[in-house]
């Protein structure tokens, strides 16, 4: 067993669920075999704890290192305001200069307030809506943090019920009066949020979702989501945390020419230290002097600095090409793959945050044989990647030709039925697993 794994089942026992974000879970990966624990990230390269070095082509910091990990300018800036004093009881002027810059890049935004994570920048954001409308329930569409405004989308009258609408997301905790004040709309579905909206018209403080993530816009989605805000008094708040930046410096909504009424940037502005911003019309955005909204750590100096470097880098490079570019191959290394098996694989994502799907019933059995097959040949792998800057062809050829042999060995191991037999360790957990 590595030394990560020993360090792994330590930190089962004292820290619930081992890690602080599902998605680094080990047991997400390959239970039993998974490095787990990094020593080192430079660029798309990790070592872990005994040494060995790995090229990650799967998630890149859960996609919160856009440029490589430990990217030098951006490092460079960090270490700047450091060593000039990272804390103080005055505040830091980069918040006016990280304010001025995303609203000249989102000429429709007029004012910024800041946090550190994603989940709570979108608590703020909804908090914010609630305080301007002065009303209490939320539309909402796909993932958006671990809140209790978010998560009391899985109450249910019976609480034996609960957890129904997002498989996998307990709402243990969340207290049973917030029942009813998140709803669920499917992306492209209009009719459901139609629903919501005729059902709530007075009462809906908010209508939340991303511009983009699995599936393009219907034609004319967009602008009825806009429309139907408008036409409500909802507050339209687009989650840009994980699809912005990803295609275009700035968020995703620039492509299609929306105008929501504020906007929540985290993971991919700051490469990998903690920053988040919400952007907003400054009608909306002032509501935040009605309520609470107040921290600490919001005022210290390295999430701005490294946000100043980070987008003045994505922009100065056009990182967002070098993104699509590098998914885009990608993708198409799993599309030719599956050809040469002689199988249909689904992909879906937009080309920086791809994902594929082995075919036929034990898909996660055949996960977790690929990833095992793909860490014996020094990759970090699953079945998404996200691109960063430091991906390079070379890289993506490597990966293609692995992926094509361990592909292949997987089908097979599906056709013959021994994916069980070759594994070295139990599967991987789809979801949330309370762990033992
Ligand atoms: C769209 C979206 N919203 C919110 C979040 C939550 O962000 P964080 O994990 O920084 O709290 C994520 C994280 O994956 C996300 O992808």
């Amino acid at each position: 067993m590595g030394s990560g794994q020993q360090l792994y089942m330590k930190a089962k026992a004292i820290i619930p669920g081992g890690t602080q974000l599902l998605s680094k879970r080990p047991e997400m990966f390959l239970p039993d075999q998974w490095p787990s624990y990094y020593s080192r990230a430079k660029g798309v390269e990790v070592w872990d704890l005994d040494g060995n070095k790995y090229i990650d082509m799967s998630y890149n910091g859960v996609g919160s290192c856009i440029l490589g990990a430990a990217d030098p300018d951006v490092d460079a800036a960090v270490k700047e305001v450091i060593e000039a004093g990272s804390m103080s009881t005055l505040n830091a002027p980069e918040e006016v200069e990280l304010a001025e810059l995303l609203c000249e890049s989102h000429l429709w935004a007029e004012m910024v307030r800041y946090a550190r994570c994603g989940g709570e920048a979108m608590a703020i954001a909804v908090r914010i809506a609630r305080a301007k409308t002065r009303r209490d329930r939320v539309a909402f569409c796909g993932y958006h943090g671990w809140h209790d405004w978010y998560l009391a989308a899985n109450l249910a009258d019976d609480s034996a019920l609960d957890g129904h609408l997002l498989p996998g997301l307990a709402p243990a905790g969340v207290p049973r009066g917030l029942l009813g004040t998140a709803l669920p709309f499917r992306y492209n579905h209009l009719e459901e949020l139609k629903a919501i909206a005729s059902q709530h018209r007075n009462d809906l403080a908010a209508i939340v979702m991303e511009p983009i993530r699995d599936h393009d816009p219907d034609p004319g989605f967009l602008e009825q989501v806009r429309e139907i805000a408008s036409a409500t008094g909802a507050v339209l708040i687009l989650d840009e945390i994980t699809a912005g930046f990803r295609m275009i410096t700035g968020g995703a909504h620039l492509l299609y020419g929306m105008k929501p009424d504020m906007a929540v940037f985290a993971k991919a502005i700051s490469n990998g230290y903690p920053m988040a911003a919400i952007i907003g019309k400054a009608d909306v955005m002032q509501a935040a002097q009605l309520s609470f909204i107040s921290s600490t750590y919001w005022t210290e100096r390295i999430g701005p600095a490294a946000a100043l470097a980070t987008i003045r880098k994505h922009k100065r490079c056009d990182v967002a090409k070098h993104l699509v570019r590098i998914g885009t191959l990608v993708q198409e290394s799993w599309r030719e793959a599956a050809r040469q098996a002689g199988r249909e694989i689904e992909i879906g994502g937009i080309p920086p945050l791809g994902h594929f799907a082995f075919p036929g019933g034990e898909k996660q059995a055949a996960k977790t044989l690929f990833i095992q097959m793909m860490l014996e040949r020094g990759f970090l792998a699953s079945t998404a990647f996200y691109a960063t800057y430091a991906h390079q062809e070379y890289h993506v050829r490597s990966y293609r030709d692995a992926f094509q042999e361990v592909f292949a060995q997987v089908i097979n191991a599906l056709e013959q039925e021994t994916v069980m037999k070759q594994l070295k360790g139990p599967v991987a957990h789809a979801g949330f697993g309370r762990l033992t």
